[in-house]
């Protein structure tokens, strides 16, 4: 542990439940957490990576009751999963908090007895809309409603049930002004930026206390003064972050610790506890008297294929057996290359194999393969530095700064899948160069040259493999092995990247199997049966398609409906179709006036459906843009309202 605190870099992740086995999805958080761990230690920082488990509440104690265990013993049985996926996909976190720790519980008794002290806490009768699976309260602004006109939950779907109970609540309606000049004077306090809005919406429209202990659950941290309760699950969960770092433990190193991490640098989560971290969090530490972590990284979710992709396939998306076919660092390559990190993506077996093979194996492995072959098999082991480089190589050497520089800009702001397309561009232009200069016939006339093409292509493929080691690290060594280097983590790579100084010899080593190759397709399905499927899974007929009918209509009038900061009512022109009411969640991406006048395309034959009370007629089609705002689709002024789209 260095002692400068502007050196240090705590990222956490969110931590998962144990009534379910790591996924793909609770894979990409983590991963994302260690690639920006790696990432911070190449750049010479002190580094902490915090992960581990949600292991109390009414879900786990179901879940432990349905395989007849005890709650602890049901949740001891969980860990070894998470754990071994993470060790696989080699995610060196440097701790595993376990809320069922006697330190986490400790701490989170600590934290409720200051807010007692501080009188934030106050006893009360809750009743609400609860979803059991997802263990929360809905309002009745959150609520969805179904065909027949029951609450439904707004995140898994599934039925509320209305419920009633005394409870402990935590005054969060007190910290709404503190909490709207914190976003106020920290716009960029989330990743992506347009979220805060999001947020700060949220809660203009007024917080309400948050209950935070339940009498029902028992499997749970006993609620300090009143062991009837158990804290509730985010009151335990969030304290997670601070927990881990020795807050509330009452030894001198346990302080130091705490006061040397804390804040943390990044929260890294998906979308669905954005709510709970941006607002809940920071109010719970503003009422301790506690820093507000720095900054949130919120991305998308990984969507599966059509579900059917797994059932041909089997548990096709278990992060192991992707591992066991294709390679754990090239599935993290994908992983993080692939997802637009900000927006949710697919996952699909072709583009990963597509990736391994266009990206790894034919332009970085090929790359490196075809330079070490031609250098080797003509006596070139010892590259030395040239005394000058040709302009062309200097122009090589310039992009390979700017590489970097764009590269270090968009992980930066955490645009990880930026940064390696802008990296791998970089590496199609080596080459290209390696190409143009064709140095397998330079090398029969001029040595000198041969021996400076070489090396210009050994300082990208240096730089190239110090920028890939945060996400493909073993792989990455493996790289600068055959230059005849190694990582040297905390040795500044930001200062050697950025300075570009191409003054290195390298003693090149051949590979003993290629870095990459190209996987072997799993995409086949062995029996025709089953391709047949397939290929019904991922087209659709032409009497499919005409099954859904879309017209151009144009927007006459849009309201925001009362009570909703997302939901517009639009009346809508379709021509002979007639004028139609339909409902669009779209107000926190365009406003009113954006939309007034507009032609768009509605798919005109859906069910009508009720929302907020009101119903929609019909479906406007909307496309997120590159920064994950809704965008209309729009069709020229020529084409008349009312005309069908074929
Ligand atoms: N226990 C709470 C979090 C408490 S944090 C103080 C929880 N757990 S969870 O197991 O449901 O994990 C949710 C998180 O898992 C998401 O926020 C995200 O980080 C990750 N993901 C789960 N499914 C995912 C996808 N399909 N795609 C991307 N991330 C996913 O909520």
């Amino acid at each position: 542990m260095k002692n400068n605190n502007n050196n240090k870099f705590y990222v956490t992740t969110p931590i998962y439940y144990v009534n379910s086995k790591p996924h793909l999805g609770t894979l990409y958080s983590t991963l994302l957490a260690d690639v920006t761990a790696r990432w911070n230690k190449l750049c010479g920082k002190d580094v902490f990576f915090l992960t581990g488990t949600d292991e109390h509440g009414q879900k786990l104690q179901e879940a432990a009751q349905k395989v007849g265990m005890a709650p602890k013993e049901f949740v001891d049985s969980m860990i070894p999963f998470f754990k071994d996926v993470w060790k696989r996909y080699e995610l060196e976190y440097d701790k595993f908090i376990r809320t069922t720790d006697p330190e986490h519980e400790k701490a989170v008794i600590y934290w409720l007895k200051k807010l007692q002290d501080k009188g934030d806490i106050y006893k009360s009768t809750y009743s609400g809309w609860y979803c059991i699976p997802c263990e929360r309260y809905e309002t009745e602004s959150t609520v969805l409603k179904d065909d027949d006109g029951n609450y439904i939950c707004p995140v898994c779907k599934r039925e509320l049930k209305e419920h009633s109970e005394e409870s402990y609540f935590f005054r969060l309606s007190a910290y709404e002004n503190q909490l709207l000049d914190f976003y106020e004077k920290k716009p960029n306090f989330i990743i992506p930026k347009e979220k805060i809005n999001e947020v700060i919406s949220f809660v203009k429209s007024g917080l309400h206390d948050l209950s935070i202990s339940r009498k029902k659950v028992k499997w749970g941290i006993p609620f300090p003064g009143d062991e009837e309760h158990t804290v509730y699950v985010w009151g335990d969960a969030l304290n997670n972050y601070i927990s881990a770092i020795g807050y509330g433990q009452d030894t001198p190193q346990a302080k130091k610790k705490f006061e040397h991490w804390w804040p943390a640098n990044l929260h890294i989560m998906a979308k669905d506890i954005l709510r709970f971290h941006a607002v809940y969090w920071p109010a719970f530490l503003m009422a301790a008297g506690l820093p507000l972590p720095k900054r949130m990284l919120v991305h998308g979710y990984i969507l599966t294929d059509s579900g059917k992709m797994s059932k041909s396939l089997g548990n096709v998306v278990d992060p192991i057996i992707l591992a066991d076919w294709y390679g754990v660092e090239q599935v993290r390559y994908y992983l993080v290359r692939q997802m637009p990190i900000t927006q949710d993506g697919h996952f699909s077996l072709k583009d990963l194999e597509n990736r391994i093979s266009g990206d790894l194996a034919n332009n970085l492995g090929n790359l490196l393969n075809r330079t070490l072959s031609l250098a080797l098999s003509n006596g070139l082991k010892e590259v030395n530095v040239p005394e000058s480089f040709e302009a062309d190589s200097l122009v090589l050497r310039d992009r390979c700064e700017e590489a970097f520089r764009s590269f270090w800009d968009e992980m930066d702001h955490c645009h990880y899948h930026i940064a390696l397309s802008d990296l791998f561009n970089f590496i199609s232009q080596v080459n290209a160069f390696f190409h143009e200069h064709q140095p397998w016939v330079v090398v029969k006339k001029d040595k000198v040259f041969f021996e400076e093409i070489i090396s210009a292509v050994c300082h990208s493929l240096y730089a190239i493999a110090v920028m890939l080691w945060p996400i493909m690290p073993k792989k990455m060594e493996e790289l600068l092995k055959c230059l005849g280097y190694r990582i040297d983590l905390y040795s500044n790579y930001e200062d050697e990247l950025r300075k570009n100084i191409w003054n290195k010899k390298f003693v090149l080593n051949k590979t003993k199997e290629p870095l990459f190759v190209k996987p072997e397709s799993r995409l086949e399905v062995e029996d025709t049966e089953k391709k047949e499927e397939k290929v019904e899974d991922n087209f659709i007929s032409i009497d499919d398609f005409a099954k859904i009918q879309m017209h151009v209509g144009q927007i006459l009038e849009c309201d925001l409906v009362e009570g909703s900061d997302k939901l517009y009512k639009l009346i809508v022109d379709l021509g002979e179709v007639g004028k139609r009411q339909i409902m669009a969640g779209v107000a926190q991406f365009l406003k009113q006036e954006d939309l007034i006048g507009k032609k768009g395309v509605y798919v005109t034959n859906l069910k009508p459906r009720k929302m907020m009370g009101l119903m929609s007629q019909g479906m406007m089609l909307f496309a997120k843009d590159q920064k994950g705002n809704m965008q209309m689709v729009t069709v020229s002024g020529d084409i008349d309202n009312g005309t069908r789209l074929s």
